[in-house]
C-alpha cells in the first residue's frame, strides 16, 4: 500500500498445501508477515490489507488461509486455532504451534483434509543465500517495537 509514493504497509502470502494421510492435496494460502509503518499503525490500515487478502483468496477459490501470529489480534478477522480443524504445521511440535497457527476457512462447502500443512516451496532457503541477500542492503539492527504483535 502506497501513500505519497512511499510504501506504508505490506502483506505477503504464498501458496502451500495440506496433505492428508491418503495423499489428498488441497492448496491454500499461508499469510504473513504483514507490516504497517509505525506512523500509520492503529488507523485501520492492517485490517484493510487482511480483508483484501481474504477477498482475493476467495475470488481465486482458495478454500482456506493459514497464519502463524497473535491469536488475539487475528480472532477479530475470524481466524481460529487450526488444531480445532485437526490441521497442523509441518516440522513443529503440536503443543508449540497452538494457538499461534490459525486458520480461516473461506469455502465451507469444500472438504479440507485434516492433516499437515506443508510450507510453500519458496520458504525453503539456504541460510548462506539469505546472508548474501541481506548484504545487498545497509545493516539494520533487529529491534522489537511497541506495535509488534508477539
Ligand atoms: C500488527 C499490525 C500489522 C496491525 O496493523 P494496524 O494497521 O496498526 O492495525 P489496526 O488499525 O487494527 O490497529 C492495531 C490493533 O491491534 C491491537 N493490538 C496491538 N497489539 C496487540 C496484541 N499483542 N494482541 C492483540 N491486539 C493487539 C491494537 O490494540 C489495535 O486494536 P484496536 O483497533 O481495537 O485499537 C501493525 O501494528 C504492525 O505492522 N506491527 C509490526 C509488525 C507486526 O507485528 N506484524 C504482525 C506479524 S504477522
Amino acid at each position: 500500500m502506497k501513500e505519497g509514493g512511499i510504501i506504508v504497509a505490506a502483506i505477503y502470502y504464498a501458496i502451500g498445501t495440506l496433505i492428508d494421510g491418503k495423499g489428498n492435496h488441497t492448496k491454500g494460502l499461508l499469510c504473513g508477515p504483514i507490516a504497517v509503518h509505525p506512523k500509520w499503525q492503529q488507523q485501520g490500515v492492517g485490517p484493510i490489507l487482511i480483508e483484501f487478502t481474504m477477498q482475493k483468496a476467495a475470488e481465486l477459490e482458495y478454500p482456506y488461509i493459514l497464519i502463524t501470529s497473535n491469536p488475539l489480534y487475528y480472532a477479530r478477522f475470524g481466524f481460529t486455532p487450526a488444531f480445532k480443524n485437526e490441521i497442523h504445521l509441518e516440522g513443529i511440535d503440536n503443543a508449540a504451534e497452538a494457538p499461534f497457527f490459525m486458520m480461516k476457512i473461506l469455502d465451507e462447502s469444500k472438504k479440507i483434509p485434516a492433516e499437515v500443512f506443508h510450507h510453500p516451496s519458496c520458504y525453503s532457503v539456504f541460510q548462506e543465500d539469505v546472508e548474501q541477500f541481506d548484504k545487498m542492503f545497509p545493516y539494520q539492527e533487529k529491534r522489537v517495537l511497541s506495535g509488534q504483535l508477539r
